[in-house]
Protein backbone atom coordinates (compact mmCIF):
# COMPACT_ATOMS: atom_id res chain seq x y z
CA UNK A 1 0.00 0.00 0.00
CA UNK A 2 3.33 2.79 1.22
CA UNK A 3 5.01 3.80 -1.20
CA UNK A 4 8.05 6.22 -1.30
CA UNK A 5 8.81 8.26 1.87
CA UNK A 6 7.67 11.73 1.13
CA UNK A 7 9.14 13.65 4.23
CA UNK A 8 10.35 13.53 7.89
CA UNK A 9 9.23 15.67 10.01
CA UNK A 10 11.48 17.27 12.97
CA UNK A 11 9.82 19.82 15.89
CA UNK A 12 12.75 22.19 16.46
CA UNK A 13 12.74 24.88 18.83
CA UNK A 14 13.72 27.17 16.69
CA UNK A 15 13.95 26.95 12.86
CA UNK A 16 16.46 29.33 11.29
CA UNK A 17 18.97 28.04 13.68
CA UNK A 18 17.83 23.87 12.50
CA UNK A 19 18.07 25.55 8.97
CA UNK A 20 21.73 26.87 9.29
CA UNK A 21 22.59 23.39 10.96
CA UNK A 22 21.35 21.50 7.49
CA UNK A 23 22.49 24.14 5.60
CA UNK A 24 26.12 25.16 6.62
CA UNK A 25 27.43 21.57 8.74
CA UNK A 26 25.06 18.99 6.63
CA UNK A 27 25.26 21.23 3.11
CA UNK A 28 21.54 20.24 1.95
CA UNK A 29 19.44 22.13 -0.06
CA UNK A 30 17.42 24.27 2.44
CA UNK A 31 14.21 25.91 1.19
CA UNK A 32 13.67 29.52 2.62
CA UNK A 33 11.19 29.71 5.83
CA UNK A 34 7.64 30.10 5.47
CA UNK A 35 5.07 30.54 7.90
CA UNK A 36 2.06 28.19 8.00
CA UNK A 37 -1.00 29.91 9.84
CA UNK A 38 -3.31 27.51 8.72
CA UNK A 39 -1.67 24.28 10.49
CA UNK A 40 0.16 26.48 13.19
CA UNK A 41 4.05 26.04 11.69
CA UNK A 42 6.57 27.60 10.46
CA UNK A 43 8.18 25.21 8.42
CA UNK A 44 11.74 25.18 6.18
CA UNK A 45 12.38 21.92 3.34
CA UNK A 46 15.52 20.36 3.00
CA UNK A 47 15.30 18.69 0.11
CA UNK A 48 17.50 15.65 -0.05
CA UNK A 49 18.03 13.49 -3.23
CA UNK A 50 15.46 11.17 -2.85
CA UNK A 51 13.08 12.50 -0.13
CA UNK A 52 12.52 15.77 1.96
CA UNK A 53 12.98 16.84 5.50
CA UNK A 54 10.60 18.75 6.92
CA UNK A 55 11.85 21.33 10.14
CA UNK A 56 8.78 22.69 12.01
CA UNK A 57 8.52 25.30 14.80
CA UNK A 58 5.14 26.08 16.39
CA UNK A 59 3.53 29.55 14.82
CA UNK A 60 0.45 31.49 16.98
CA UNK A 61 -1.34 30.27 19.60
CA UNK A 62 -2.33 26.80 20.25
CA UNK A 63 -0.31 25.57 17.90
CA UNK A 64 -0.37 21.33 17.38
CA UNK A 65 3.06 20.97 17.58
CA UNK A 66 3.62 23.04 21.12
CA UNK A 67 2.90 20.24 23.47
CA UNK A 68 5.63 17.79 21.46
CA UNK A 69 7.63 20.71 22.05
CA UNK A 70 7.52 21.22 25.80
CA UNK A 71 7.87 17.23 26.16
CA UNK A 72 11.26 17.52 23.86
CA UNK A 73 12.40 21.12 24.57
CA UNK A 74 15.54 20.41 22.20
CA UNK A 75 13.35 19.11 19.31
CA UNK A 76 13.05 15.73 18.09
CA UNK A 77 11.46 13.28 15.00
CA UNK A 78 7.90 13.98 14.70
CA UNK A 79 6.45 11.96 12.01
CA UNK A 80 7.15 10.11 8.80
CA UNK A 81 5.08 10.46 5.56
CA UNK A 82 4.38 7.83 3.11
CA UNK A 83 2.61 8.45 -0.08
CA UNK A 84 -0.57 6.44 -0.98
CA UNK A 85 -2.11 6.36 -4.27
CA UNK A 86 -5.87 6.29 -3.08
CA UNK A 87 -6.02 8.06 0.72
CA UNK A 88 -9.92 6.49 1.57
CA UNK A 89 -8.82 3.11 0.12
CA UNK A 90 -5.60 3.35 2.32
CA UNK A 91 -7.73 4.46 5.13
CA UNK A 92 -10.33 1.84 4.55
CA UNK A 93 -8.06 -1.07 4.69
CA UNK A 94 -6.40 0.23 7.60
CA UNK A 95 -9.49 0.75 9.77
CA UNK A 96 -10.35 -2.87 9.01
CA UNK A 97 -7.26 -3.90 10.52
CA UNK A 98 -8.22 -1.79 13.44
CA UNK A 99 -6.03 0.70 13.24
CA UNK A 100 -6.89 4.10 14.43
CA UNK A 101 -7.16 7.22 12.17
CA UNK A 102 -6.36 10.47 14.39
CA UNK A 103 -9.12 13.53 13.70
CA UNK A 104 -12.58 13.29 12.29
CA UNK A 105 -10.89 10.42 9.89
CA UNK A 106 -11.47 12.25 7.06
CA UNK A 107 -8.21 13.94 4.43
CA UNK A 108 -7.32 17.25 5.29
CA UNK A 109 -5.51 19.21 2.52
CA UNK A 110 -1.83 19.58 4.23
CA UNK A 111 1.38 21.55 3.61
CA UNK A 112 1.63 20.56 0.14
CA UNK A 113 -1.84 20.80 -1.07
CA UNK A 114 -2.36 17.11 -0.89
CA UNK A 115 -4.99 15.07 1.15
CA UNK A 116 -3.48 13.88 4.33
CA UNK A 117 -4.31 11.50 7.29
CA UNK A 118 -2.62 10.83 10.49
CA UNK A 119 -2.26 7.31 12.18
CA UNK A 120 -2.25 6.22 15.92
CA UNK A 121 1.63 5.91 16.96
CA UNK A 122 0.24 2.99 19.32
CA UNK A 123 -0.57 1.26 16.58
CA UNK A 124 2.31 2.00 14.24
CA UNK A 125 5.38 1.05 16.31
CA UNK A 126 5.38 4.07 18.15
CA UNK A 127 5.53 6.59 14.76
CA UNK A 128 2.97 9.04 14.07
CA UNK A 129 2.45 8.13 10.28
CA UNK A 130 1.02 10.78 7.75
CA UNK A 131 -0.20 8.92 4.31
CA UNK A 132 -0.27 11.75 1.82
CA UNK A 133 -1.90 11.22 -1.49
CA UNK A 134 -0.08 11.38 -4.52
CO1 LIG B 1 4.20 16.03 7.31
Amino acid sequence: MIGKLNHVAIVVPDVDKAAMIYKDQLGADVSEKADNPEHGVTMVFVNLPNTKIELMEPFGEGSPIAKFLDNNPGGGMHHVCYEVDNIIESRDKLIGHGARVLGDGEPKIGAHGKPILFLHPKDFCGTLIELEQV
